[in-house]
């Protein structure tokens, strides 16, 4: 199973992930990204069908704040970095 977070740090609120995977991603009041199915802990095994998405979004994060790892990140971001 993988996990994902988003590095809020250096999101620059482009809108590209909650696009790519609108079930993973949305956005805070300041556009800054999160994912919603665990308040950006990236704690949650991501069901494998929204997966794509999820790689989707990883690959089209202009600022590579889209973290995808197969470990929990526990709620650090750059824990894998
Ligand atoms: Fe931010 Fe990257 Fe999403 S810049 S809004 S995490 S695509």
């Amino acid at each position: 199973a993988k996990y994902t977070i988003i590095d809020k740090e250096t999101c620059i609120a482009c809108g590209a992930c909650g696009a790519s995977a609108p079930d993973i991603y949305d956005y805070d009041d300041e556009g800054i990204a999160y994912v919603l199915l665990d308040n950006n802990e990236g704690t949650t095994k991501i069901p494998s069908i929204l997966e794509e998405d999820m790689l989707d979004a990883f690959e089209g994060c202009p600022t590579g704040s889209v973290k995808v790892s197969n470990q929990s990140f526990h709620g650090e971001p750059t824990k894998f970095d």
